[in-house]
């Protein structure tokens, strides 16, 4: 076998994104192995993403970094790939005339014969159909790639059909479509045998997951199916819709023991003027009532949201509906993001636009009234003994391990003398809170809680 040749990957986006570059590097594994540096590389692919502006422009800034490289190293091939080449198709080569590759959201699956072709013609392929009925191919985790990994993201289904009116995820990704549940359950348990302990699930909107197709589960009866996978400690899933979360998962979440309690659950506004414009089809009261009955029945239950401020039309009452929201609901922490205009979308043409100086402001005092939120919250675990799935070892102090909780917040913490030189590395442990930082909380180490293996 000749020597591999070298890629480089640059993710942008959302963990979807991430989980797309791991499959890219995967098909790509029998001629080319990932290097951490773009100088090292024979194809450098930059997996991008359009959500907001900021993202977007990103994409060309890095692109332009690899112009000169590229005149240097002849046969290096650039390709760019995810939303903004599905956003962007064709108009990519015209703005960067040194771009070989331009793969979409669907097109990505056909990296290797856009390769192949590329190399044939030394022309620019531009692979961006987005089909309604896509089968997303079975794409198996290899061991070079996971090795030593305690998490991993599997995706459960991609596309969007809710059509908020900010939001460019629908036109980039396509219509909802569900994989198929024996594939899920395939690729996770390869995870398990590879050594993943808890897999996210991702989605733009899981819990719609399967109802388009008759025969698959619905999302909650998915969670069950996959509890069932020996070995594995962890379910997280992410991201939910309010409007659809159902009774049903409510209970999953409550009963099932290995499903994390933590949901992200995006409020985006607190005000139902702008819910209504925002398309998302619940009002701040039925999203009230879905937070009272996840309480009720799982107590210990972590909340994080996306916020959006300065959506068009957003007045100063609308914004303070928001705040409100958020001190009501206690969020472990919130996303929060100034509303910018996205191409094919509706609001970009809506009138009463929020200077950016006012977004500013009304972002900043989210920041304020959420810092102390949260570090209230971090502050009443000082004392608790909480369960932590260990990661791995921590980056600032190596001395130290890391991992999270099933509330999803991230725990350092020493080991002592008696097990130092044990490998806890994927386990589940207990430890005692000592310490809450802003991001993160400190503890001791208490004793190993034995799991079925
Ligand atoms: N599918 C997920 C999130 C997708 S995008 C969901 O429905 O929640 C992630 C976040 O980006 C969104 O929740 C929203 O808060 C933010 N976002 C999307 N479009 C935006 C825009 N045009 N301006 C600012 N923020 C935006
Ligand atoms: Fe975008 Fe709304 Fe779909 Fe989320 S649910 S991806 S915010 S359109
Ligand atoms: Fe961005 Fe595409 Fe994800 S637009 S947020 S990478 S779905």
């Amino acid at each position: 076998m000749g020597k591999k040749k070298k890629v480089y990957i640059k993710t942008f986006g959302c963990q979807m994104n991430e989980n797309d570059s791991e499959k890219m590097l995967i098909l790509l594994k029998d001629e080319y192995e990932p290097v951490s540096s773009p100088e090292d590389a024979d194809l450098i692919l930059i997996n991008t993403c359009s959500v907001r502006k900021k993202p977007e422009h990103k994409v060309y800034s890095e692109a332009g970094r690899y112009k000169n490289l590229k005149k240097k190293k002849p046969h290096l091939i650039l390709g760019i790939t995810g939303c903004v080449a599905q956003q962007e198709g064709e108009n990519i080569i015209k703005k960067l005339p040194y771009v070989d590759l331009v793969l979409g959201t669907q097109g990505f699956y056909h990296i290797k014969s856009a390769l192949r072709l590329y190399q044939k013609t030394k022309k620019p392929v531009v692979f961006t159909q987005l089909k309604d009925d896509f089968c997303f191919p079975l794409i198996l985790p290899s061991k070079d790639l996971y090795c030593n990994r305690i998490t991993a993201f599997v995706s459960i289904m991609q596309g969007c059909d809710n059509f908020c009116t900010y939001c460019i995820v629908p036109y980039v990704r396509g219509r909802e479509i569900s994989r198929p549940p024996e594939d899920i359950i395939q690729e996770i348990e390869t995870l398990v045998k590879l050594g993943v302990k808890e897999v996210t699930l991702l989605g733009q909107n899981v819990n719609s997951y399967g109802l388009k197709n008759k025969n698959y589960p619905t999302f909650p009866e998915l969670i069950k199916m996959i509890a069932q996978i020996k070995g594995l400690l962890r379910i997280r899933f992410t991201t939910s819709h309010p409007k659809d979360l159902s009774e049903e998962l409510i209970k999953v979440i409550a009963e099932e023991p290995k499903v994390c309690k933590h949901i992200h659950l995006p409020l985006q506004s607190g005000s139902n003027r702008i819910l209504k414009k925002m398309n998302r089809k619940y009002t701040k009261e039925e999203y009230l009532a879905k937070i009272k009955k996840l309480r009720e029945l799982v107590p210990e239950i972590a909340f994080t949201t996306d916020i959006i401020v300065g959506f068009p039309g957003e007045s100063m009452e609308d914004f303070y509906e928001t705040v409100e929201v958020l001190e009501k609901v206690r969020y472990h922490e919130i996303f929060s993001f100034k509303y910018c205009d996205r191409p094919f979308t509706p609001a970009g043409k809506f009138s009463e636009k929020v200077p950016e100086e006012e977004k500013d402001r009304r972002l900043k005092i989210l920041h304020e009234v959420q810092g102390k939120i949260t570090q209230e919250i971090y502050q009443s675990y000082v004392g608790k003994d909480v369960e932590v799935l260990v990661e791995g070892r921590s980056k600032r102090d190596p001395e130290w391990l890391s991992g999270r909780t099933t509330t999803n917040v991230i725990v350092n913490f020493s080991q002592c003398q008696s097990i130092s030189g044990k490998d806890l590395k994927g386990k589940l442990v207990k430890v005692k809170i000592t310490y809450a930082g802003k991001h993160s909380l400190k503890g001791d180490f208490l004793e190993e809680i034995k799991t079925e293996q």
